[in-house]
């Protein structure tokens, strides 16, 4: 199964800019056979909002929204499953930092993740999700989604681990310089696939660090996109690696936790 990550460079506030600029690298990523595709944290709207009123002007219903019945067009047009970062606002009119999971049967529309982990000046626009971590079964592979600043927190890869992730899709604005470096470990601890998609560019002064990873169950880095182009990285892989938690006769990771030691 081919995977892939876009890395692109959102403009800030330009929804529908943004939306065409993905439908290229989305393009190019299905001609060359990807069938799982991440997309970056708040692919559609920019980053680094100055206040709360910006982030509502542009935020969207999800699954009531141009950005998600974008995603699902994409994915019932190039038969592919899509996950990608937008703005949401809920029929309270409550904000939260989601992503969209598309695919191309049925309505297309298939859940949604609500960031649990909000990092710095987030924090004063959304609210902290309240979805727990999801794991979705796109039939060639079963998907664990969190974003970002997720990474930080080794519980959130662990969860989707345990209850099946093969894969863990990871859109993403990164602008600390470790994620690169531990997803592969967060991979390797996991016995899973990562694709983290991160974007490039500066928003306002804040500048995002590029190098989109894709890591295998052993910790290579399938994957790694430069600092600062907007590229696409796909890689073949095969699903039943992050099946076997085994790594020698005697010891299966999960099966060997002992979860009554650690503290919660
Ligand atoms: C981040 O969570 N966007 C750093």
């Amino acid at each position: 199964m081919k995977v892939a990550y876009i890395q692109m460079e959102p403009r800030l506030l330009e929804v529908h800019k943004n939306l065409s600029r993905a439908e290229r690298f989305i393009k190019d990523a299905a001609r060359e056979g990807a069938k799982l595709i991440v997309l970056p944290e708040l692919f559609d709207t920019g980053y680094n909002f100055e206040s709360r009123e910006e982030v509502e002007g542009i935020a969207q219903q999800i699954p009531d929204g141009d950005t998600t019945e974008f995603l699902v067009e994409q994915a019932r047009e190039h038969e592919i499953f899509i996950v990608a970062g937008t703005a949401e606002k809920d029929e309270m009119g409550k904000l939260y930092n989601s992503a969209v999971i598309a695919g191309p049967l049925g309505s297309g529309y298939i859940g949604k993740y609500r960031k649990i982990h909000l990092f710095y000046r987030e924090k004063l626009f959304f609210e902290p999700g309240n979805l727990g971590f999801h794991v979705f079964n796109i039939g060639m592979a079963k998907v664990g989604v969190m974003i970002c600043f997720d990474w930080f927190f080794p519980e959130a890869m662990r969860t989707l681990a345990l209850k099946g992730a093969d894969i863990i899709a990871h859109p993403s604005n990164l602008v600390m310089p470790y994620a690169p470096r531990a997803m592969p470990i967060r991979a390797l601890e996991n016995r899973v696939f990562s694709i983290t998609a991160n974007r490039v560019g500066e928003e306002r002064g804040l500048r995002f660090i590029g190098k989109s990873t894709i890591a295998s169950p052993r910790a290579e880095v399938l994957a790694m996109g430069s600092e600062e182009g907007e590229e696409v990285g796909i890689v073949e892989i095969n699903v039943e690696e992050a099946r076997n938690k085994r790594i020698n006769e005697l010891n299966d990771i999960f099966k060997d936790r002992r979860p009554g030691f650690y503290f919660v």
